[in-house]
């Protein structure tokens, strides 16, 4: 079953305990992103948790190997379910990842890569001096994450079926997991995303966990709103 998560775009934990208290029940897992820890730090995740809530803490690591080993052993001793790392760190770095995750053992946090960000394009892959096309680039970094231990990728709805079949094969026997933003229910506004689906697509396309921000957060009837995305999400899976 596909789980949904809302990106707690705030900027500040008073944002925070009125979000949680907004939507109650009807919403279990957050994502904190950059904005948010770097404003509040290891606080703000400690604040979700002890509403009993899981997290998604997306920090995007990069660095060498022995920095993100011991960054994520300190994401992994905040009780933290999902985290991120650029799968252009490379081999060794997905491994300390992965790696430093496992420690946790029952509670590990699942290691997530982004592989190239939706904010380059073909121009900027050239200006990076990478030759190859956009798609071949996006399943090569997700290969590397695959073979290298971690968890899953973020990726567009666009891709997450072509990403499917090009890694669930490669992990054998283990889950992997699909982490897809850019979720609009039918008739929602778009916003600033460029390529969108509606949640009963992306989860029909493989998705696994959806991240949804605006469409619940600035709707007018926000518990309403989260409740029809799972019951869509519901619908689309099994
Ligand atoms: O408001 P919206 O549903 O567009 O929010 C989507 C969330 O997913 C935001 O936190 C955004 O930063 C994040 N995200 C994204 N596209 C990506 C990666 C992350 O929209 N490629």
């Amino acid at each position: 079953m596909a789980e949904l998560i809302v990106a707690l775009d705030v900027p500040s934990k008073s944002a925070v305990a009125e979000t949680l208290r907004r939507l109650g029940d009807a919403v279990d897992f957050y994502k904190i992103g950059l904005e948010l820890f770097s404003a509040e730090g290891p606080d703000v995740v400690r604040m979700v948790k002890d509403a009993g809530k899981r997290v998604f803490l997306d920090l995007k690591l990069h660095d060498i190997p022995r920095t993100v080993e011991r960054a994520v052993r300190s994401i992994a001793g905040l009780g933290v379910d999902l985290t991120t790392i650029h799968a252009s760190g490379g081999a060794a770095m997905i491994r300390a990842a992965a790696g430093a995750a496992a420690e946790a053992g029952a509670n590990a946090p699942k290691i997530i890569a982004v592989t190239m960000l939706t904010s380059l394009d073909e121009a900027d892959l050239a200006d990076l001096g990478i030759g190859r096309a956009m798609a071949a680039q996006v399943e090569a970094l997700g290969r590397l994450t695959i073979g290298n231990g971690a968890d899953g990728i973020v990726c567009s709805p666009k891709e997450v079926a072509a990403m499917n079949r090009a890694l669930v094969p490669l992990a054998e026997e283990r889950p992997v997991v699909f982490v897809t933003p850019g979720v609009r229910p039918a008739g929602a506004a778009v916003g600033d995303q460029k390529r969108v689906a509606t949640p009963a697509g992306a989860v029909r396309d493989g998705a696994t966990h959806l991240v949804v921000g605006r469409p619940i957060l600035e709707a007018a009837d926000p518990v309403a709103a989260a409740r029809a995305i799972r019951a869509e999400m519901a619908s689309a899976c099994c």
